[in-house]
């Protein structure tokens, strides 16, 4: 007889009985006006560290077990395993964390092997199960990565999951350390979440609103996020070379919680605003985004991952390294990393990029043997390359202009509007009113998410080329589940039925600043979150969406992927409407952008301490805002005026219908300064 405790040191987790019904209508979702911050009530983390599987799946129990829901009632006792004979069933049972937490994420993929464990990966040290030779004495094991005699009975360790299974059993390859027969007692299973722990005491930043739907949406996303967040060792990497002696031991966000555990610089384009966004780690982001700067080739390039030794040839993900250093120092002023890395800036706009443009139309060309973030085959021309040009030269411009380089500024601005141009010129289908995704285009050249998102959001696209391009593309690619990244399967199969809220993320703030498309912004919004929150695991926001609304790659996808958590920064920037215009929020904006939500209430956390907006909307329609502005910063909140009326400020009117200073999309704004002001529209 054998007693034993199992401890799991995973990296992370998920929490399935706490998630609170949600309703399907729009009425269902209506929330009252909150006067108090009551987002508490949506945050997912778990309480503390260690944590207890909540429930036995009923119909995945084999075998000879007794007392078996002893295992999900802590110091309840004990439960049995006993198998005879090998002609026996194995006794085995599925444990599930209540949330996401490493085995396996989903059942479906869950069979007598996890869905994918590092050995998939190419370090294979144990076939898609964790072996243990349970001693005679009691003892608790620790599910970490390693072999217990030489190159037998070895386990992976565990990452992203919410589903366990245990059995009775041994690998024939494991003789003699191990048997297939015997009696086991198990008086404990419990897991060490080692992950960032975002309990409500860590938020610096919240959004709550009349949606209760959307409220949940942040709080799970920023779930997903912060379960991607932790310290990147030797043994719990990415195996396909990925270690780096330069990260090592750092705090990083890494490519999903499950597998592919290396950070990447594009997934950092939306998971480093979420971390600027909820928590006060952005060290996570700009350990990484420094780290693929002191790696770049002698060309310009930038890695986009240390996988392969940082050479995984991606033509994209260098232009992310500057939105994402953008991104960086807008949200924390951190001036020694700009100062640092400016030179970086400079030889990768200046060097790589000119080095791959066309001569004759000006436009970026993508040299053969490299892919992107989809790894998609497309070479030569191609609209997402140039767009994402266009929008990274424009940060970077912004960038010199804070910092003194003015004639960087100028350069790149410049260089920004001639690209502009050049996607306007070559790249515009007229037949169906959107962007092509490459040139040469013929009939059957497809139209892509990716080059049409980012030519409106670099607003390379006019208001009347953004309006055209998202009225197609919402209809084109319309699936249950979000809008597909490619509006036909000419480039690949699937590719038609195929959703990444991370490349999504990008249509969807082209949707909330042009205006009219704020609601179908909100849709589309609702649709995708709204399907990976009611599917396996039922919380997490995945890698990617397949046919039917699957997991796009089976059992390999990460069900739980920090790239894919765009929603807060589209509640918070756009809904809430909070964003820095100068590094640090020293100046910054408040434009909400309602769509069909009726108040938003939230903080967002700036250097000098947050900005806390709340704004509702009243049966007859007047907008009020309330504004907290730290002390030494200033912004400007600009709040959408009709035919005929009158802005206040503090009770004074600032602004009515016939003064100059309304913009194209109708709004009109009003300088504010430190404290607590209200700007009313009546
Ligand atoms: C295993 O548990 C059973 C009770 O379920 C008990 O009778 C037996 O002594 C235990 N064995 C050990 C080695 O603790
Ligand atoms: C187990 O039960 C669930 C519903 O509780 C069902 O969806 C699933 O198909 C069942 N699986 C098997 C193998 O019977
Ligand atoms: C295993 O053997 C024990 C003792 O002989 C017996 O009580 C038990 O029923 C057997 N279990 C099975 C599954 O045959
Ligand atoms: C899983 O089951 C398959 C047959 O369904 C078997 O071939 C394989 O050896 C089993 N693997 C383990 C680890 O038990
Ligand atoms: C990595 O795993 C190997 C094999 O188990 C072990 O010898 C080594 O100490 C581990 N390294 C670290 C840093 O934990
Ligand atoms: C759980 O993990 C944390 C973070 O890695 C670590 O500090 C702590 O010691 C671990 N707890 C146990 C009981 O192993
Ligand atoms: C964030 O953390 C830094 C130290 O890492 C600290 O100086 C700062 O006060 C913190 N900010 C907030 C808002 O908690
Ligand atoms: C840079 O500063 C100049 C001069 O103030 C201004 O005209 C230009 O618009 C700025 N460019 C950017 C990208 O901020
Ligand atoms: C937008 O650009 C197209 C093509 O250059 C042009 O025909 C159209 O008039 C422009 N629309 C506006 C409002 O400037
Ligand atoms: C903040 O930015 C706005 C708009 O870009 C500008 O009008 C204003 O002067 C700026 N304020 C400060 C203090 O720089
Ligand atoms: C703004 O603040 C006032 C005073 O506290 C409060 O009565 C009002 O409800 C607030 N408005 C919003 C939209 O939060
Ligand atoms: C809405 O707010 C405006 C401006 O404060 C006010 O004049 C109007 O009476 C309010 N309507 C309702 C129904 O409260």
């Amino acid at each position: 007889m054998h007693t034993f405790k199992l401890f799991l040191f995973v990296a992370a987790l998920a929490v399935f009985d706490s998630i609170p019904p949600v309703g399907s209508s729009h009425t269902e979702r209506e929330g009252k006006r909150a006067t108090a911050p009551s987002w508490q009530q949506y945050v997912r983390a778990p309480t503390q560290r260690i944590v207890h599987p909540v429930a036995i799946i009923a119909n995945r129990t084999t075998g000879d077990i007794e007392n078996a829901e002893n295992l999900i009632n802590p110091g309840g006792g004990i439960a049995t395993f006993s198998r005879n004979a090998t002609t026996d069933a194995v006794p085995s049972i599925t444990l599930d964390f209540g949330i996401m937490v490493a085995f396996s994420e989903t059942l479906e993929f869950l069979t007598n092997r996890s869905d994918f464990t590092r050995s998939d990966n190419g370090d294979t040290i144990t076939s898609g199960t964790d072996q243990f030779a349970v001693p005679t004495s009691p003892v608790t094991w620790t599910d970490t990565y390693g072999c217990l005699q030489g190159s037998q009975v070895c386990a992976d360790g565990l990452h992203g999951f919410r589903y366990m299974s245990i059995s009775l059993n041994a690998l024939e390859s494991d003789a003699p350390f191990t048997s297939a027969t015997g009696v086991v007692n198990i008086s404990s299973v419990s897991l060490n979440y080692t992950a960032f722990l975002g309990t409500p005491d860590t938020f610096t930043g919240w959004f709550e609103s009349s949606d209760t739907q959307l409220n949940q949406f942040w709080f799970d996303a920023v779930y997903t996020n912060d379960m991607v967040i932790d310290f990147f060792e030797q043994n719990t990497t990415d195996p396909r070379n990925a270690f780096s002696e330069t990260l090592n031991n750092d705090q990083v966000i890494f490519d999903g919680a499950k597998r592919d555990r290396d950070p990447y610089v594009g997934d950092i384009a939306v998971s480093g605003r979420t971390l600027y966004l909820s928590h006060n780690v952005s060290i996570a982001a700009r350990n990484i985004l420094a780290d693929l700067a002191e790696h770049q080739r002698d060309d310009g390039w930038i890695p986009p991952a240390s996988i392969n030794d940082y050479t995984l040839p991606l033509f994209d993900y260098p232009l992310w390294w500057v939105v994402s250093s953008y991104d960086l120092y807008l949200y924390t002023n951190d001036v020694e990393y700009i100062n640092t890395y400016y030179p970086v800036l400079v030889n990768v706009l200046d060097g790589y990029y000119v080095s791959n443009t066309d001569a004759t139309t000006g436009l970026l060309t993508k040299p053969e043997g490299y892919g992107d973030y989809a790894f998609l085959p497309r070479t030569g021309i191609v609209a997402y390359y140039n767009a994402l040009y266009v929008f990274a030269l424009q940060q970077a411009a912004a960038i010199a202009n804070f910092t003194g380089q003015t004639d960087d500024a100028s350069r790149w601005t410049l260089r920004a509007s001639t690209v502009a141009n050049a996607i306007n010129a070559n790249l515009w289908d007229d037949s169906v009113g959107a962007y092509y995704d490459f040139l040469p285009a013929t009939s059957t050249t497809p139209h892509a998410q990716d080059g049409n998102g980012l030519a409106i959001l670099s607003q390379a696209a006019n208001v009347t080329r953004a309006s055209s391009a998202l009225t197609y593309y919402g209809t084109a690619a319309a699936q249950a589940y979000g809008h597909a990244f490619y509006d036909s399967d000419e480039q690949g199969a699937g590719f038609s039925t195929r959703v990444y809220a991370f490349i999504s993320y990008f249509e969807l703030r082209a949707r909330f600043l042009t205006p009219g498309f704020a609601i179908s912004g909100l849709t589309q919004l609702r649709d995708m979150y709204g399907w990976m929150s009611s599917h396996d695991p039922f919380l997490t926001f995945w890698e990617g969406i397949g046919a039917g609304g699957t997991l796009y790659e089976e059992g390999f996808t990460s069900a739980a992927h920090g790239w894919s958590t765009g929603v807060v920064s589209i509640l918070s920037n756009y809904v809430l409407g909070v964003e820095p215009t100068a590094p640090g929020f020293s100046n910054f904006t408040v434009r909400p952008v309602p769509g069909d939500v009726t108040w938003a209430m939230g903080q967002v956390p700036t250097p000098q301490g947050p900005i806390f907006v709340s704004w509702a909307i009243n049966a007859t329609g007047a907008l009020s805002v309330n504004v907290t502005v730290p002390v030494g910063t200033s912004g400007q909140v600009s709040v959408p005026v009709g035919n005929s009326s009158t802005v206040r400020l503090d009770q004074n009117v600032v602004w009515s219908t016939g003064s100059s200073g309304k913009d194209a999309n109708g709004y009109v704004s009003i300088e504010v300064s430190g404290g607590e002001h209200t700007v009313e529209v009546v």
